[in-house]
């Protein structure tokens, strides 16, 4: 993180610690495509449109509303953030987890990720819901790495490990809550792209031979930056799609959009379920 942009976090700090009053989040929630609405349950809420949040830009994609919204939910105090940026969406890796570094600031301590993915292990069906064991980073091993540049000791280190990033007593307080209210739950390994293209069939190929179980355009960046920080991270994603490197069938984002927002309903009714316990 350059200066300009610690001081542009000094500033949404500010910002947002003015408004949020007595309000103080302990849980943050990245609402991804479908979830949305999980934000509207929240009581005693306050929303910021992210045109009010110095640093934070909107997103452009449908199905993302643009707002931060402190509320009370099962007993907890949320931050949630209604609808992300992507990087495909042409921001900058700092820009897509500007937010995170906000709830970092915030004292937050723990993150629920969420989003949309498509899926390549051949039991997964759409609408199904996948608990993110580990993740894998191509774009970050590539060189679009969040951490890249001067690191704040403060925050944390240079290099930090990852081999830790998805604590398991997390997934399997989800595992044993899926399964008490009878939803289809799998725990398997995230890959992010960058999109916005789908993946060609020998992408596929490549991707299910390298241990993939799911495939999606967001989350780990945020992920990263939260380890770094130190914050505990549960990951959850929506199968939208079924990736099939055997047929011609093309995904499309308005299908990714309505089976996200059809399991919607089952990954809030988890998320609540947990909240007490996390
Ligand atoms: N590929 C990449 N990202 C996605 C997909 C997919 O099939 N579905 C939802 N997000």
């Amino acid at each position: 993180m350059n200066e300009s942009d610690s001081s542009l976090l000094e500033q949404a700090h500010q910002s947002v610690t003015q408004r949020l009053g007595e309000r103080r989040p302990e849980i943050g929630i990245v609402l991804g495509s479908g979830l949305g609405s999980l934000a509207e349950e929240l009581t005693e809420a306050v929303a910021l449109p992210y045109a009010t949040i110095p640093g934070f830009v909107g997103s452009t994609v449908p199905g993302h509303a643009g707002r931060l919204v402190a509320g009370r939910l099962e007993g907890r105090e949320l931050l949630a953030m209604q609808g992300r940026v992507h990087y495909y969406e042409g921001h900058s890796m700092d820009q897509v987890v500007f937010p995170i570094r906000l709830m970092h600031r915030l004292g937050l301590k723990t993150l629920i990720v969420t989003n949309a993915a498509g899926g390549l292990n051949p039991e997964y069906r759409p609408g199904d819901l996948m608990g993110i064991t580990d993740h894998i980073f191509l774009p970050g091993m590539a060189g679009a790495n969040p951490l890249r540049g001067p690191n704040d000791d403060t925050v944390g280190p240079r290099f930090p490990g990852m081999v830790n990033a998805y604590p398991t007593e997390l997934l399997g307080l989800v595992q044993a809550a899926a399964l008490k209210l009878d939803i289809r739950f799998h725990q398997g390994v995230y890959m992010m792209l960058t999109g916005p293209n789908f993946e060609t069939r020998a992408e596929m190929r490549m991707l299910r031979a390298w241990g993939v179980d799911a495939v999606g355009m967001s989350t780990v960046p945020e992920v990263i930056v939260a380890v770094h920080a130190g914050l505990r991270v549960l990951g959850i994603s929506t199968i939208t799609n079924s990736l099939k490197p055997d047929t011609t069938a093309e995904a499309n984002h308005a299908e990714v959009l309505e089976v996200g927002q059809q399991a919607g309903p089952r990954l809030i009714s988890l998320v609540k379920a947990i909240l007490p316990q996390l």
